[in-house]
């Protein structure tokens, strides 16, 4: 079987580093490994109207954003295929059909839902399209046959949704569409980043975010300004690493070159919390520390986006061009469920002809 990866994210903001470590730095990864036969990366601006439907632009704008830091993140258009959902008419179309296979219960209790409709104080004024996008992303998954979908973890829900959506259509109709698999960061830290102020999230409206396209100088100024052990008060008093962002942030992204090439008096992380936690390390050493390796980290993203940014219409060519192949492979999906649910009439000869003799019997003299 193919293996197909179809993966995105809604335009409502830029990309921050959480997105990066979280799944984009994964993309990247799988994409040149080589490994895979097709790779998809939408731009879920269908999605992002679920819950911004009176703010078009906003959409609009972030379009190219997201665009940029995939781009410069080192997506490949010549290795995958980035498109826009909206372009792909096909999946609104079988979200159509998927839905009389779930029931309101069961979106109810997808916990991600749960959690959106309690941040945005929806209650009682869902939009019925937000309340459904969990059958959208269903549609978007298995329009690809896509096997591998990376997420971050609060996107699991939606895979053990469309996973049920699959088994539900295949074992009603025919064995059409593919179950897909989630694919997690390795690593922990990676899961959630939380906020420079510590919270649990980052978010465009905390305002607690490090964005990939943000400058040098914004970096240096977010890493000095995070939240640590607020215990940790003197340089010589033990501090606590669980809990304190800046050291989230290096098991996120600190590999031991850093060490010998930007802190030599430790080999790896382990012996630099070691004496953190033993006292004696003071925070501003670390953050420094942290700002040398995510500047590392950064610049060629930087880089990248920079040299993309002086060539815009090339960036909505590589999407025009994304959607295009896409639209194609949905397409085939499309017409293989019309067969298997039956609504393929003017392609099915046989419904014809046997549809002919029925009628022809009827009326033939006794
Ligand atoms: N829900 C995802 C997000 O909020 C975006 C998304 C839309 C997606 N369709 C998808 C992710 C399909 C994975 C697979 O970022």
């Amino acid at each position: 079987m193919s293996k197909i990866i179809l993966t995105g994210d809604r335009p409502t903001g830029r990309l921050h580093v959480g997105h990066y470590v979280g799944s984009l730095k994964e993309r990247v990864a799988l994409q040149n490994s080589g490994k895979f036969d097709q790779i998809n990366i939408m731009i879920a601006d269908a999605q992002a109207l679920t819950d911004n439907a009176d703010n078009p632009e906003k959409v609009r704008q972030n379009i190219i954003e997201v665009a940029l830091d995939y781009l410069s993140a080192g997506l490949d258009p010549t290795k995958c295929n980035i498109l826009i959902q909206s372009q792909i008419p096909q999946l609104t179309e079988l979200t159509f059909y998927y839905m009389n296979l779930v029931t309101v219960a069961r979106v109810q209790r997808n916990p991600t839902v749960k959690s959106e409709i309690q941040m945005r104080n929806f209650e009682a004024d869902i939009p019925v399209g937000f309340f459904c996008y969990p059958i959208s992303q269903a549609a978007d998954i298995t329009a690809f046959k896509a096997t591998t979908v990376p997420v971050g973890e609060d996107q699991l829900p939606m895979l053990e949704q469309t996973r049920e959506i699959v088994r539900k259509f295949n074992s009603t109709y025919a064995e059409v569409l593919v179950e897909p698999q989630a694919l997690l960061p390795d690593n922990k830290a990676c899961l959630r980043l939380p906020g420079i102020d510590g919270k649990a999230k980052m978010s465009k409206s905390l305002g607690n975010c490090i964005y990939l396209s943000d400058t040098e100088k914004d970096v240096q100024q977010k890493v000095m300004s995070m939240f640590t052990d607020p215990n940790h008060l003197k340089v010589s008093d033990p501090g606590k690493v669980e809990g304190n962002p800046v050291f989230t942030y290096l098991d996120a992204f600190v590999r031991d070159e850093h060490f010998a090439e930007f802190c030599p008096e430790y080999q790896n992380l382990d012996e630099m919390k070691e004496h953190y936690k033993r006292g004696g390390l003071g925070d501003v050493k670390v953050k420094r520390f942290l700002n040398s390796v995510l500047q590392a980290e950064l610049a060629p993203i930087r880089a990248r986006r920079h040299q993309w940014e002086q060539d815009i219409p090339s960036v909505y060519e590589v999407l025009k061009k994304g959607s295009e192949t896409a639209y194609e492979i949905a397409q085939k999906t499309l017409d293989e469920v019309k067969a298997a649910m039956k609504i393929n009439y003017f392609d099915d000869l046989d419904l014809i002809r046997s549809q002919s003799e029925k009628f022809k019997e009827m009326t033939k003299p006794q």
